[in-house]
């Protein structure tokens, strides 16, 4: 079988560590590889997408392989083809696949049908590549995670489960704060404690931000979520400037992008002098083209 990547908990705290080496040494010049020379990769995308879309294609590139763009509206998937016989002659064309799918059941059954290196490009469950670039930008601006407090803001969407991954490999404190009904599923978070994560929930947004390195938020309506009552729910969840004032002087903030001004977060805030999120979107190419060169064995020689 071959190696994939589709979610953080998959991984060891080193082969992550690995991995993370490895972005930080391409991002600084240190390494070129190329590991996907004559490959193909492909890209399937369900939804959306800026950054996951360019910063594979790009990365792809760069590492000598070709990046293949496809969007499953244009193939016999919308039109009823079978996930399996989707993935088992993509397996024969090409050399991996990056999906972003809708239901994480698919990512899974395309998983299951392959016989070649299958990465999560999100779903409606997770985005392991996104918290990669993440703790690579935490990485950067505090040398280390293991420690940090990590306050996360808001719904309890796919961006979060992957941090709540992260934090059963890395030692750092996730707190949470969100409101009745929009907390993570308690079994996940019973599993994650489980296995050694220190994760603190709060519906008070104030006692998460107290002394936070580093305050994270996302969208309040994920792609295929319905808006319902939801802006009126998280509005209390808010990263505002006043928020700010309660973390470390140092703090930085984080959003995967894209983000919604005024709503998850103010102005001042993301486009403000603590933000980190352009760095952190530029991140996803280093870390990604890592997680490649991990896929196809590359080593550091
Ligand atoms: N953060 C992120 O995954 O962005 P895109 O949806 O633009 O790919
Ligand atoms: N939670 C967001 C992340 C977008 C990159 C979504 O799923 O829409």
């Amino acid at each position: 079988m071959s190696a994939n990547f589709i979610d953080i908990a998959d991984y060891k705290t080193k082969q992550l560590n690995d991995i993370l080496f490895v972005a930080h040494q391409i991002k600084s010049g240190l390494i070129s590889p190329t590991p996907l020379l004559n490959k193909t990769i492909a890209m399937i995308f369900e939804k959306s997408s800026t950054r996951t879309r360019i910063s594979f294609e790009v990365g792809i590139k760069q590492l000598g392989g070709t990046p293949l763009v496809l969007t499953s509206n244009d193939m016999q998937l919308s039109r009823g083809e079978t996930i399996g016989d989707t993935a088992r002659v993509m397996s024969r064309y090409v050399d991996a696949v990056m999906i972003r799918a809708q239901s994480h059941k698919t990512l899974l059954e395309f998983k299951e049908n392959s016989e070649i290196p299958i990465i999560n490009g999100l779903t409606n469950v997770s985005h392991p590549c996104q918290i990669m670039a993440d703790i690579m930008t935490i990485q950067e601006n505090f040398n280390c995670i293991e420690g940090l407090n990590i306050s996360w803001f808001g719904d309890s969407n796919n961006v979060l489960k992957s941090w709540i991954d992260a934090a059963t490999k890395f030692k750092f404190n996730l707190r949470i704060a969100s409101p009745k009904g929009y907390q993570p599923n308690q079994k996940l978070i019973k599993m994650a404690t489980d296995s050694g994560a220190q994760i603190n929930l709060y519906e008070d947004s104030h006692k998460a931000a107290l002394d936070a390195d580093v305050l994270i938020t996302d969208v309040w309506i994920s792609m295929g979520d319905e808006e319902g009552t939801r802006l009126k729910d998280l509005k209390p969840y808010q990263v505002n400037s006043k928020l700010f004032e309660l973390a470390h002087s140092d703090a930085i903030f984080l959003h995967c992008l894209p983000a919604i001004r005024g709503n998850e977060v103010t102005e001042d805030v993301i486009d403000g002098p603590q933000s980190k999120v352009i760095e952190e979107a530029e991140n996803r190419l280093h870390t990604q083209k890592a997680i490649l060169c991990h896929l196809f064995n590359y080593k550091i020689k």
